[in-house]
């Protein structure tokens, strides 16, 4: 890989010892991969936040690290495992909230925003088209390539926090336009039904595990897309999608080679999907109702209080979780206020990387994510209830 004098002299140790550790680590990998040269980046996102997700040894590194490291670019932060001040009301233990805060105070060592989501694309930090940037979160990382046309990889938490103190990025992969062209077709014909996004990115996920599809026959609103980035890269590792007519390089022209083979997805196979997230059927049984993975939008976060407006809330109801950023929930007061009359509007956090097993065993959600990963061992342990929003809404209130 082509190193600069200037990255010569970081890696030296001229710039002092965190930035010749984030080089190593950046030159390390661009050699492992065959890139070309470090590019320079705009910001960073960076996962590896919940004390859940990362533990004593990952906290204990970060603590080293902040010690000796900035950023350089402007860098944010996925979800943490609470609310900052609302950690009690989710049944969050006390020992793991100061651990959580302890995270969250390294990185604001270094000059990381705390800003704690997974779609900074929704609060107005979206990159330009064709910009390169180190994300690390798997459904920003999905949207920031198909919907926004920016390039990045799917960085893990330290190769991400690298780049943000570097300011670059090894080029290779999604950096470079020959590794973003379409490598399955995805024909949807749903018939007379609605597309469920979520089902949709489970299943073509598992089919095609890490190819890059283009899809015909359908149309996603902004949310639909994030829904459909979010649950392929759950199920699948998919970390680029393009859509006819709709994503940003389809429209300028990039196609598939004629005769490229893939999927063709019908109501059927769609109606399969549905079923197959749902591991218990038992909706009276449900401790927990989930909303906003990824993190709602404030068209989302308004739908659900359009919904609830003027109802009232059962009196065995569920526990009801939406999530969602700090800025989306400042900026929907009215949806906020009806919506906290049945539960709580959560910031900065998530169903997923929330310590949920404290307060819940059965977990309803309307992701396809979520309802990928809720189940698993390693995650929540959940037996998780799948449905659209309508549906898990109306077990909320008086009928
Ligand atoms: Fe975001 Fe958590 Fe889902 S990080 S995409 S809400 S698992």
């Amino acid at each position: 890989m082509l190193i600069t004098d200037e990255e010569q002299s970081i890696l030296d140790g001229e710039g002092g010892e965190g930035r010749q550790w984030a080089m190593e680590l950046l030159v390390g990998l661009g050699n492992i991969f065959g890139a070309e040269d470090l590019v320079p980046i705009g910001s960073a996102q960076l996962a590896g936040v919940s004390y859940k997700t990362i533990g004593e040894a990952g906290l204990n590194w970060l603590r080293d690290i902040s010690r000796i490291s900035v950023v350089s670019v402007p860098s944010m932060l996925n979800p943490a495992g609470m609310d900052p001040n609302r950690w009690e009301e989710m049944g969050v233990p006390e020992a793991f909230a100061a651990k959580q805060r302890s995270i969250l105070r390294a990185y604001n060592r270094m000059g990381v925003e705390l800003t704690c989501t997974c779609t900074p694309y929704l609060i107005g930090r979206s990159p330009a088209f064709g910009e390169h940037v180190a994300w690390s979160e798997s459904n920003a990382v999905s949207y920031c390539n198909s919907v926004l046309g920016a390039r990045t990889n799917r960085e893990g938490g330290p190769s991400a926090l690298a780049a943000a103190i570097v300011g670059k990025t090894p080029r290779y992969g999604l950096h470079m336009p020959r590794n973003r062209v379409p490598t399955a077709v995805v024909r949807v014909d749903p018939g007379e039904t609605n597309v469920d996004y979520g089902a949709l990115g489970v299943l073509v996920g598992r089919e095609l595990g890490n190819a890059i599809p283009y899809f015909h026959g359908i149309r996603p609103t902004q949310d639909e897309l994030k829904t459909l980035g979010a649950a392929m890269a759950a199920s699948g590792a998919i970390p680029l999608f393009h859509v006819t007519d709709i994503t940003p390089e389809a429209k300028a022209g990039l196609a598939p080679e004629p005769g490229l083979e893939g999927l063709s997805v019908g109501p059927e196979q769609l109606a399969d999907a549905t079923r197959s997230l749902s591991t218990t059927i038992k909706e009276q049984d449900v401790d927990l109702i989930t909303l906003g993975c990824p993190h709602l939008s404030i068209d989302e976060l308004e739908e659900v209080a359009e919904f609830l407006r003027g109802k009232r809330k059962r009196a065995d109801a569920p526990d009801l979780w939406l999530c969602t950023s700090k800025e989306v929930r400042k900026r929907a007061p009215e949806a906020v206020k009806i919506i906290e009359e049945f539960g709580k509007v959560l910031v900065d956090t998530c169903m997923v990387v929330a310590p949920i097993e404290e307060v819940a065993s059965i977990t309803a959600t309307n992701s396809g994510k979520a309802a990928t990963y809720l189940p698993l061992d390693a995650f929540c342990s959940q037996k998780v209830l799948y449905r659209s929003t309508p549906m898990l809404l109306s077990l909320m209130v008086e009928e």
